[in-house]
C-alpha cells in the first residue's frame, strides 16, 4: 500500500514535471507593422500564418528604398496585457550597427536577437543595402528560451520593435504573444 502510494506520488510528480514542460508554450496571436514613413521603407508584408493548431509563422518583408542604410537603432519594448497593454521589464534603444558588430556588448538585445536572427537576413552589420526579410518565424525556438531561462509569468504579451533610421523612426512592428 505505502509503496504503490509512493509510486503514485512519484508518478503525480512526475507528470506535473512533464505536462508543465510540454505545455509552458509561448503562441503568436497577432502581429501588425506600421509604416510610418513610406518614402524611405515599405512594408511590403507582415502577416500571422496558422497552418494548424501547433504550427504558426510570422513572415515580414520590408523594401528599403533609399539604400545603403549606414545608421539604424531599434527600440526593444515588451508590454504585457493587464488592463491594456503596460510597459514589463525591458524598454530599450540599440544602435543596431554597433550591436550586430559586437552581439556580446548587450545581453538582453542579444535574447531577444536569438529568438529571430535564423529567420532573418539581418545576420550582417550595417550598411544595409536589400530588403528586410522574416521569414516563416516560429515560436518553436523561442520556447526555450523565455520558458526556460527566464521564467515569465503567465499572460498576454506585445513585442513592440521601433525601426529607426537616422534618427526617425521608419517602421514599427507589433508582435503579440501568449504565455500558458
Ligand atoms: C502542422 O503542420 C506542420 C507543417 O506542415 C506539420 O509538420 C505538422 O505535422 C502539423 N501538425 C499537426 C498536428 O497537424
Amino acid at each position: 500500500m505505502t509503496v504503490k502510494l509512493h509510486l503514485f506520488v512519484a508518478f503525480l510528480m512526475f507528470s506535473t514535471y512533464y505536462l508543465t514542460e510540454v505545455y509552458s508554450l509561448v503562441e503568436f496571436t497577432n502581429v501588425q507593422c506600421e509604416n510610418m514613413d513610406k518614402d524611405f521603407a515599405l512594408v511590403e508584408y507582415c502577416y500571422l500564418k496558422s497552418v494548424n493548431r501547433s504550427y504558426k509563422y510570422v513572415s515580414i518583408k520590408v523594401n528599403l528604398l533609399k539604400p545603403p542604410i549606414t545608421k539604424v537603432k531599434v527600440r526593444l519594448a515588451l508590454y504585457k496585457r493587464l488592463n491594456g497593454y503596460k510597459p514589463f521589464l525591458y524598454d530599450l534603444t540599440v544602435d543596431a550597427c554597433r550591436f550586430l558588430k559586437y552581439p556580446k556588448s548587450n545581453p538582453v538585445a542579444l535574447f531577444f536577437y536569438n529568438c529571430f536572427k535564423e529567420y532573418s537576413n539581418m545576420n550582417h552589420t550595417c550598411p544595409f543595402d536589400h530588403d528586410i526579410v522574416l521569414d516563416k518565424m516560429s515560436y518553436h525556438s523561442i520556447n526555450n528560451k523565455f520558458t526556460k531561462v527566464l521564467a515569465f509569468p503567465e499572460g498576454n504579451y506585445m513585442f513592440e520593435m521601433d525601426w529607426i533610421a537616422y534618427d526617425i523612426n521608419r517602421v514599427i512592428t507589433k508582435l503579440y504573444f501568449s504565455l500558458s
